[in-house]
């Protein structure tokens, strides 16, 4: 059995990407994974945003072992957040910061650095304002892509799956039904 690890960057509950959430796990629900959800902005155990003291710190702090022991338990990791300024929500940055660090998700070997999440698959869903083919002629898609699975996905040696961003999800859009389902696809 497969354990699904949902993690969800939206300050909106009544949001696109918590719709979208619910999609996958139904989905994963009914394959008969186990589904686990980290919801960034609610969660009772808020991090604050990492500093210098923080991040040379050895000791594991109760939220760090709280969503590293989520993150072990998972065989899939799936980020759904909307793009903001180019990238992800800044809570989601902060997350990573914290909880994929060194001697958890990845260590030096030989001044080498090497990967300690090996097995893990991971799938990015993400939507944006603009429509998506703005963001292929730009470059902006694959420079987010690409930055995401070398510099996080197989930096902690994970596997990137599956990319996509929805384009043109906004608070008219028309097209929700229709993700939802390439989703499903
Ligand atoms: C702080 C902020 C920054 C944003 N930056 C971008 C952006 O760079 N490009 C874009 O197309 N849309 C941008 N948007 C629009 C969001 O991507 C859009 O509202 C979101 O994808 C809607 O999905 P949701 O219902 O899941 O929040 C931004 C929105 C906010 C609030």
């Amino acid at each position: 059995m497969k354990r699904t690890l949902l993690i969800v960057a939206n300050p909106r509950r009544n949001s696109f990407s918590f719709a979208m959430a619910e999609q996958y796990k139904k989905l994963a629900l009914a394959k008969g994974n186990e589904v686990d959800i980290i919801d960034l902005y609610r969660e009772k155990y808020q991090q604050s945003f990492l500093v210098f003291e923080d991040a040379t710190r050895r000791e594991v702090t109760p939220a760090m072992k709280y969503y590293q022991q989520k993150i072990t338990n998972a065989g899939e990791l799936v980020f759904i957040f909307p793009y903001w300024w180019g990238s992800f929500p800044a809570i989601l940055k902060n997350f990573i910061d914290w909880n994929f660090s060194r001697g958890f998700a990845f260590h030096y070997v030989n001044s080498k650095p090497e990967g300690l999440l090996k097995g893990k698959e991971v799938k990015i869903f993400a939507t944006c304002g603009a429509p998506s083919f703005y963001y292929r002629i730009t470059g902006a898609h694959s420079r987010l892509k690409n930055m995401f699975k070398k510099q996080i996905v197989k930096f902690c040696g994970m596997q990137l799956t599956t990319f996509m961003l929805f384009g043109g999800v906004d608070t008219h859009a028309k097209n929700t039904e229709r993700i939802l389902q390439k989703i499903k696809a």
